[in-house]
Order: C-alpha cells, then sequence, then structure tokens
C-alpha cells in the first residue's frame, strides 16, 4: 500500500442479535430441511434481529466494543463508514444516526453500498483517508439486518441469511505491520444476477411493488456461485501479489461466509489446512456486510490471530462486487 503511514486494527467488536432461526425452525416455514440445507450450504443456524432492532442499533453494540478494544472514546473518531445494504432508512445514513448514538461529535460519516464485498471496500476507503494523513482513525462497520429484505416464503433464499454488524477501528501501526494491499472490482454487467429490485428511484415503492415481492432480495444462486469460486480465486490471487506474498505466506484465511462449498473450493486452490481458514457460516449465515468482519473478529477473540500473522480476506456479493485484502496483524 502507498500511503504515507501504515494503518492497520486497533479494535474489534461484533454483535449478533439474540434470536436464532434454525433449520428446523425454517422446515415448519418452507419446503426444506436440515439436510439439503447443511449440505448445500453449511448453514444450521441464523440471528434475526428483533423487531425493534435496526441496523444501527446492531452497529452500535459492535462500535461500542471495538472503542473499548481500542482503548478509545466515541469523541476521538474522526470518520465512521457504515458498509450496509440495509440501512435503517435511505437517508439519514446509517452512519449519522450511529454517529448520534455514540456521540462521535466531531466524525464524519456515511454508508457505503457495496453488497457483500462492503466491509472491505470499507476498509480501503477509510485506510487511505488515514494513510494520506487526512485523518487519524476511523470506525469500518459491516453490517446488515437481511432479515428485513428475505422473503420466508421463498425457500431459494430465505435459508441463506442472517444479521448481525462486525466492528473494526483503523489507527496507525507500526512499520511492516497493517494493511498490505487491497483488491477491489466490480462487474456491473451481472447486478441483476442478486438484486433488490423496487423502491429505488427506479421502481418506487407501490402497492404493486409489495404485493409482486419486489422488496425482497432476488438472487440467481447457481451464476452467483460460480463468479463468487471465479473471484475468490482471482482476487486472492491479485491481492496476494500486490502485497508480495504468496499463499505459503498466509497464517490466517477470512472468506465471505456465503457457502461452506465456496469456501472450500478456496481452501483447495490456496492449499490450505482448516486450521488456517474462518468458517462460521454454520451459526451465522450469510450476513451480507457484516460476514467478514463477523469472522475475523471472532477469530481475534478466540485467540486465533497473533501479532505480525498474514491475514487474508476476501468477499464478493451484489453488485456484482469483490474485495480482497492482505493485513499483518
Ligand atoms: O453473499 C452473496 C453471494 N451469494 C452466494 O454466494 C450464494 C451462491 N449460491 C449458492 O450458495 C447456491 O447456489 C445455493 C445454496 C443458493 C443453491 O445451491 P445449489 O446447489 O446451487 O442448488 P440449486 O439452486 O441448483 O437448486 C437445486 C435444487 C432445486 O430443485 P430442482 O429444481 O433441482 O428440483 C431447488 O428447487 O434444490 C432446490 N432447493 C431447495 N430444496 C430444499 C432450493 N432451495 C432449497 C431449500 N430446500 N431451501
Amino acid at each position: 500500500m502507498n500511503t504515507l503511514r501504515p494503518v492497520g486494527i486497533i479494535g474489534t467488536g461484533m454483535y449478533v442479535p439474540e434470536k436464532v432461526l434454525t433449520n428446523a425452525d425454517l422446515e415448519k416455514m418452507v419446503d426444506t430441511n436440515d439436510e439439503w440445507i447443511v449440505s448445500r450450504t453449511g448453514i444450521r443456524e441464523r440471528h434475526i434481529a428483533a423487531d425493534d432492532q435496526a441496523t444501527s442499533d446492531l452497529c452500535y453494540e459492535a462500535a461500542v466494543k471495538a472503542l473499548e478494544s481500542a482503548g478509545m472514546t466515541a469523541d476521538q473518531l474522526d470518520l465512521i463508514i457504515v458498509a450496509t445494504i440495509t440501512p435503517d432508512t435511505f437517508f439519514p445514513s446509517t452512519a449519522c444516526i450511529l454517529q448520534d448514538k455514540l456521540g462521535a461529535k466531531k466524525a464524519a460519516a456515511f454508508d457505503l453500498s457495496a453488497a457483500c464485498s462492503g466491509f472491505v471496500y470499507g476498509l480501503a476507503t477509510a485506510s487511505n483517508f488515514i494513510g494520506s494523513g487526512m485523518y487519524n482513525n476511523a470506525l469500518v462497520i459491516g453490517a446488515d439486518c437481511l432479515s428485513r429484505i428475505t422473503d420466508y416464503t421463498d425457500r431459494n433464499t430465505c435459508v441463506l441469511f442472517g444479521d448481525g454488524a462486525g466492528a473494526v477501528i483503523l489507527g496507525e501501526v507500526p512499520e511492516g505491520r497493517g494493511f498490505q494491499s487491497f483488491d477491489l472490482g466490480a462487474e456491473g454487467a451481472g447486478g441483476t444476477l442478486l438484486k433488490l429490485e423496487a423502491g429505488g428511484s427506479r421502481m418506487p415503492a407501490s402497492v404493486e411493488t409489495v404485493e409482486g415481492k419486489k422488496h425482497y432480495i432476488y438472487m440467481n444462486g447457481r451464476e452467483v456461485f460460480k463468479f463468487a469460486v471465479r473471484v475468490m480465486n482471482t482476487a486472492t490471487g491479485d491481492a496476494l501479489k500486490k502485497a508480495g506474498k504468496t499463499k505459503e505466506d498466509i497464517d490466517l484465511f477470512v472468506p465471505h461466509q456465503a457457502n461452506i462449498r465456496i469456501i472450500q473450493s478456496a481452501m483447495e486452490r490456496l492449499e490450505l489446512s482448516e486450521s488456517k481458514v474462518v468458517v462460521n457460516v454454520d451459526k451465522y449465515a450469510n450476513t451480507s456486510a457484516a460476514s467478514i468482519p463477523l469472522a475475523l473478529v471472532e477469530a481475534a477473540e478466540q485467540g486465533r490471530i497473533k501479532e505480525g500473522d498474514c491475514v487474508l480476506m476476501v468477499g464478493f456479493g451484489g453488485g456484482l462486487t469483490w474485495g480482497a485484502s492482505v493485513l499483518i496483524w
């Protein structure tokens, strides 16, 4: 990374809502079964936000923990970026709502929309603000309440998603540590494979859009699966190359948690043993922008990352988008 100073993660926090929706619960809602869900996706359960919780509430819980772990108070924050596709409202942004809840009075705040790649996009954005000297620190959160845009009568999608938030504080770190590279990309031509059609300026909300179920996630699973396997390979390769690293250098691989089969195909390509791969898709399902930070923060809390470790993150999703990063912890 070509920045004036090294930037890395100096605090972490995560939050998932209390309510758990298991495969057995879903068996009562749609024509599905635990065997199909586990064998095709690796998912066993997912956490679902309470009726009175919105994305900013999940962000708040994760942010408070991240600030505490960094030994900082909210009024010290320079910048807040919330990566989400399920903001509380179109505007004000979830980042602004959070800024107020935290009392982060001097922080600039904005949301970032890159679906499941949003957290890595957010890291890249914030680390450049800090690397350039414009800001000294940033709170970057990946958070989504996908349950709010999931059709629980559609077995093709309702078994796949969950809610959560993962937060990190970025700041200056010692020489040789921090972010070594980012590889971000987009393939807008594939945008229709994974989308939420209505509610924007193209198709404003109406009785017809509600009746036509156009406020729910639509996904062409098979095509997104192929895209995911392809870009997991190219994005990780490019991020490693830009960082001057090889797959042998990886101490911990933190992939987007969408499907265990996609993760396994990347593991095989990177020739990684299970001990070097973070998998929590079984507990949280696909939480979109929250997926990578939930995996990263959980691994850190479990003591699976030590100082100097080479961490490779990669995400892919709606847009279509992808993002990978090499980080020395
Ligand atoms: O984070 C954003 C990125 N998203 C992803 O990474 C998702 C990528 N895609 C996937 O993970 C997989 O494509 C899915 C898990 C979504 C689907 O797995 P698949 O192996 O591609 O299954 P399929 O869509 O080809 O469906 C196979 C069969 C179908 O039945 P027929 O047409 O063969 O008779 C489906 O109707 O499985 C059926 N099916 C189900 N059966 C039981 C689909 N969903 C279910 C279900 N329970 N929940």
